[in-house]
């Protein structure tokens, strides 16, 4: 690791402000996935222990700078006291006296959650005067939200410039692994690319076409596929502007020798609903009235499956169909079955195809499953990550 990490700094009485990445989903008021805080536990488990008292800030939603109740902090600072067994404050503001006072208040291993740092605009536009004064309240700042590391903001960059900065556990651990199948992949290298749209992920099928050995598209990704090689697609989601792209990604996989490997079958609908009529046609019979919901067709399960199991490595980004409706979930989930039995590496982008890997309970039999979708998405383009760059160098 290049960069300073927890280890580097004595905590012990210092006032250390945490970025973590609570932006966890919510239903009428109640977190639905507490991964993201759970993937902190570590971090802020070892603070205490060493004696820091910890300042914990985080973005929750998109709230645009407006002080939205629903964006609230509450419950995710009651779910982190229940985690930690252990009380965890909680301030309404980000900024401002109040938050002073309380973290004044505070005593060696005490933990304090602030409120939504996008109840500010200056968040997100990195204001230097907004960034100077989140870090006016502690001695260190230490970056944990690997989830949010592409985003320039105050809280992830902006405070860096006021304070010594260093890596936390899940920051070091998500890095190590991506970064270790990205420098050093074991071979056969396998990439499987699905979700909507292509364009999403120009950058990232590029750069991995310089590393990988196969990849196995799927999805509204692949649609756009079948049809630039000629196939009519129905009523499919296909990006019509992009067809000429995806004639130049073909040329360009096969002129790097890697194998862009497309659906042979997939499971089309009569309209866009999980009770709709369905079926499965081979790529070249997609009825003018039919759309493909689905890439997960029995020879293309077969096929991309057998890929999978002969390969050493394999990184998966987005799901194969619109796997949110169970009558259209078999292509994503035979990727999940294949990834779990298989001995490669495995690492999991973050976003839909962590959620489907959960919902179907296959979480262990993965390497690593990332906690940032488009942080991972970014890492795996080859760009540098800004929240990453903005931390303190290793001497
Ligand atoms: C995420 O959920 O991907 C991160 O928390 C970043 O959120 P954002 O896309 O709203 O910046």
């Amino acid at each position: 690791m290049r960069k300073k990490t927890l280890k580097d700094f004595d905590f012990k009485g210092k006032r250390a402000l945490v970025r973590v990445d609570f932006n966890v989903p919510l239903e009428n008021g109640n977190i639905t996935d507490d991964t993201r805080i759970q993937a902190a536990l570590p971090t802020i488990q070892y603070l205490i222990n060493e004696g820091a008292r910890v300042i914990l800030m985080s973005h929750l939603g998109r709230p645009k700078g407006d002080n939205k109740d629903q964006f609230r902090m509450d419950p995710v600072a009651r779910r982190l006291a229940d985690l930690l067994q252990k009380e965890v404050k909680k301030v309404d503001d980000c900024i401002g006296p109040e938050v002073q006072k309380a973290v004044a208040d505070l005593q060696d291993g005490d933990v304090l959650v602030l409120e939504n740092t996008r109840f500010y605009e200056e968040e997100e536009k990195n204001d230097p005067a907004f960034a100077k004064e989140l870090a006016s309240i502690a001695d260190i700042f230490v970056s944990d939200a690997f989830g949010t590391v592409h985003r320039a903001h105050a809280s992830t960059v902006g405070v860096t410039e006021y304070l010594p900065s260093v890596a936390g556990f899940l920051l070091q651990k998500e890095l190590e692994a991506l970064g270790g199948v990205m420098e050093n992949p074991e071979h056969p290298f396998v990439a499987i690319m699905g979700g909507a749209k292509v364009s999403d992920k120009i950058g990232v099928i590029r750069n991995l076409m310089n590393k990988i050995d196969y990849l196995l598209v799927g999805g509204g990704i692949a649609n756009t596929f079948i049809r630039a090689k000629g196939y009519e697609t129905g009523k499919s989601l296909v990006e019509e502007d992009k067809l000429d792209l995806a004639i130049e990604l073909l040329k360009e996989a096969e002129e790097k020798g890697v194998e862009l490997v497309l659906p042979v079958d997939v499971v089309v609908a009569d309209e866009f609903s999980n009770d709709a009529n369905s079926k499965v046609v081979p790529i070249d019979q997609i009825p003018e009235d039919w759309e493909s919901l689905d890439s997960g067709g029995p020879k293309t399960i077969e096929k991309y499956s057998e890929i999978i199991k002969n390969a050493k490595t394999v990184i998966w980004n987005g799901p194969l169909g619109v796997f949110e409706f169970d009558n259209f979930a078999r292509g994503t989930n035979a990727i999940a079955e294949a990834m779990a039995e298989s001995n490669a590496i495995t690492i999991i982008g973050g976003g839909d195809s962590a959620a489907a890997i959960k919902k179907a309970g296959l979480e262990d039999k993965m390497t690593h499953i990332s906690t940032g979708g488009g942080a991972s998405l970014m890492f795996f383009e080859g760009l540098p990550l800004p929240g990453v760059e903005a931390l303190d160098d290793q001497e």
